[in-house]
């Protein structure tokens, strides 16, 4: 059992948790994930890690109700627990992994939409612990939707809030925040990292190819098994097939086809979609078999 020691809600369906999960804790790095399962019968749910402290052994979730598992796993309270919690899984961000002095001089900039601010916030506090400033955005679709904005503020260079609707800061959508900083504001940046919705992610990769500005994102399909086998959250990346548990989350944005990713979304909704992918891509279990467990 993986001990809830604290239970908030953040916003209108979207909530956080911390869990005590010490060699969870001691091992992941920014970019990763967890599969978690509150019970036998549970469905296998991917979370992508927001926060975690080693010394506490504990990790920090948020997760935003979007189906029968994630409504029961709301009604879970500080002292509840799970019984699975699986991690970490998929490969850490490419910058925890290369040469610290020239990731320190890159000009990085954060772009983080609705409930995607949470994978970035454990990003941007690496770089702050590195002694590396960045600008951050983060887009909400209105002041009651917007989440970690104190613990962003401690950790950004620079934070940029913008509202779908105008209720708090800016107005606009992230992309318009991009523009700005760069086209109006003379900003130079080397590197991109955008995570969000995949329509956000998607827009910000089209401007962003505009700007030459190369663009990491994290991809967030379906997933089943977490480990390469069931083939539910396959991507095609260039010209290659990749499976966003083992190979990602995490991928060159410009490279990314995310209108087959936004189809296979939405075809996995339905028995009979699954039925079809099964048929056009293969013997893979694809989620809807039975087999995956
Ligand atoms: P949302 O719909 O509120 O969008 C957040 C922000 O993204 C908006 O405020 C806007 O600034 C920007 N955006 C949205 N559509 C855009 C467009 N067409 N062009 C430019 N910018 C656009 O976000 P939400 O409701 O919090 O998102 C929920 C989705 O995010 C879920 O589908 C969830 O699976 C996904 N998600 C992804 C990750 C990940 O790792 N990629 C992590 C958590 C959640
Ligand atoms: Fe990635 Fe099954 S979830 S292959």
């Amino acid at each position: 059992m993986y001990k809830i020691l604290k239970a908030e809600k953040l916003a209108e369906k979207i909530f956080l948790m911390d869990v005590e999960a010490p060699r969870v804790a001691k091992a992941c790095q920014p970019g990763e994930f967890v599969i978690v399962k509150m019970d036998e019968k549970g469905e296998r749910i991917p979370l992508t890690i927001c926060d975690f402290n080693r010394e506490k052994g504990t990790v920090t979730i948020v997760f935003q109700i979007v189906g029968a598992s994630t409504y029961r796993m709301a009604e879970l309270k500080a002292g509840d627990g799970f019984q699975d919690f699986v991690g970490p899984l998929g490969q850490p961000s490419e910058f925890v992994k290369e040469d610290l002095e020239e990731v320190k001089g890159r000009r990085y900039l954060f772009v983080a939409g609705g409930v995607g601010t949470a994978p970035v916030y454990p990003q941007v506090k690496w770089m702050k612990e590195h002694g590396i400033a960045v600008d951050v955005i983060v887009g909400a679709k209105n002041k009651e939707l917007l989440i970690l904005e104190d613990m962003m503020r401690e950790v950004a260079g620079n934070l940029y809030i913008t509202t779908d609707d105008g209720s708090y800061e800016r107005k606009g959508m992230v992309t318009e925040v991009i523009q700005d900083l760069v086209e109006n504001q003379g900003n130079h940046y080397d590197v991109c990292v955008a995570i969000g919705p995949m329509i956000m992610m998607k827009f910000v990769c089209k401007l962003t190819k505009e700007l030459n500005l190369p663009t990491i994102v994290s991809m967030n399909p379906v997933m089943v098994d977490g480990t390469g086998m069931c083939g539910a959250c396959r991507l095609t990346v260039g010209d290659e097939v990749k499976f966003a548990c083992v190979d990602g989350p995490e991928f060159d944005g410009h490279l990314v086809n995310f209108d087959e990713a936004m189809k296979r979304q939405q075809m996995y909704k339905t028995e009979e979609g699954r039925a079809m992918l099964k048929a056009v891509e293969g013997d893979t279990h694809h989620g809807g078999c039975g087999n995956c467990n």
